[in-house]
């Protein structure tokens, strides 16, 4: 029987890459022909960006059909459900008020466990192969409710000294949620932004290969001048170019992440 399966893009680390690969990996499991749907948990509301032009977001962002909404309000996510142009990907938008859920939760009851709580319909309803959920750059009880919900994390790891350091406290942080929501895996850490130009990175890569339990896709997300652009245009960067570096390395990180999870 069809499962749907729930995965964070989190990583404490700001800038490691975790809504371009989230944006990406979704549109390209969607041209895959599975149903996706993404969630932006993020007030920087980059996500809902990478699909949708400034105008839309801000609509989303200042109305009642947003995350915040629903988590606040502890409504059904089903009825915050938006289209994406394309076909098979949905997404449940952001709101700047983001920044204040933190303060929100605080008083509620079973705080861990309200987005958990309010995805079950979808989840039960088995409309989605897959539901992508982007982080916030924080490792407090907001994105401890992201990995409440999650079946597994994806951990998009810069490829630099920086990006390797914080890696350690988001593990911690994840043995932590793991006492709640025990089922929680390292789908894999995705090696981004390399730069092949800097011999850096290969350093980087082996440590995280030879890390003891860590779990490391094979493809590794190269930097490509046209992320920007995409972004720039709210596009997947398939759909803006679809012979670039970057759309070909998330379409086969897709791929790795559809049979890990077979
Ligand atoms: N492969 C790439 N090549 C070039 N630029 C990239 C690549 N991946 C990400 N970037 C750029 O790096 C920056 C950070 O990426 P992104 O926003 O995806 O990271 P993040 O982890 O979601 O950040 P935050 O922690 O703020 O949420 C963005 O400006 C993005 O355009
Ligand atoms: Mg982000």
């Amino acid at each position: 029987m069809k499962k749907t399966v729930t995965i964070a893009f989190a990583n404490n680390k700001g800038g490691s890459g975790k809504t371009t690969s989230c944006a990406n990996i979704g549109y390209s499991l969607a041209t895959l022909g599975k149903k996706v749907l993404l969630i932006d948990g993020d007030m920087q509301l980059n996500l809902s960006l990478s699909f949708m032009d400034e105008e839309k977001v801000l609509e989303y962002a200042t109305s009642e059909k947003n995350l915040y909404r629903a988590v606040k309000e502890q409504k059904d996510l089903k009825d915050y459900v938006i289209n994406t142009p394309y076909e098979n990907l949905d997404i449940v938008p952001s709101s700047t008020l983001m920044s204040s859920i933190e303060y929100d939760l605080f008083t509620m009851w079973q705080r861990e466990m309200i987005l958990h709580n309010i995805l079950e319909t979808i989840k039960e309803s088995k409309a989605y192969d897959f539901i992508l959920i982007d982080a916030p750059p924080t490792l407090g009880g907001w994105v401890m409710n992201i990995l409440c919900a999650s079946d597994y994390i994806v951990m998009p790891v810069e490829a630099s000294p920086w990006g390797l350091f914080g890696v350690a406290n988001m593990f911690d942080f994840v043995d932590d949620v793991k006492k709640i929501n025990k089922k929680l895996e390292l789908l894999g850490v995705l090696i981004t932004k390399v730069d092949a130009r800097k011999n850096y990175y290969k350093q980087s890569i082996d440590n995280l290969r030879e890390a003891e339990g860590v779990e490391v896709f094979d493809t590794i997300i190269r930097v490509d001048a046209e992320v920007e652009w995409a972004q720039d245009n709210s596009k997947p960067i398939a759909v803006h170019k679809k012979s670039s570096r970057a759309a070909a390395e998330y379409l086969e990180t897709a791929k790795e992440i559809i049979k890990k999870c077979q």
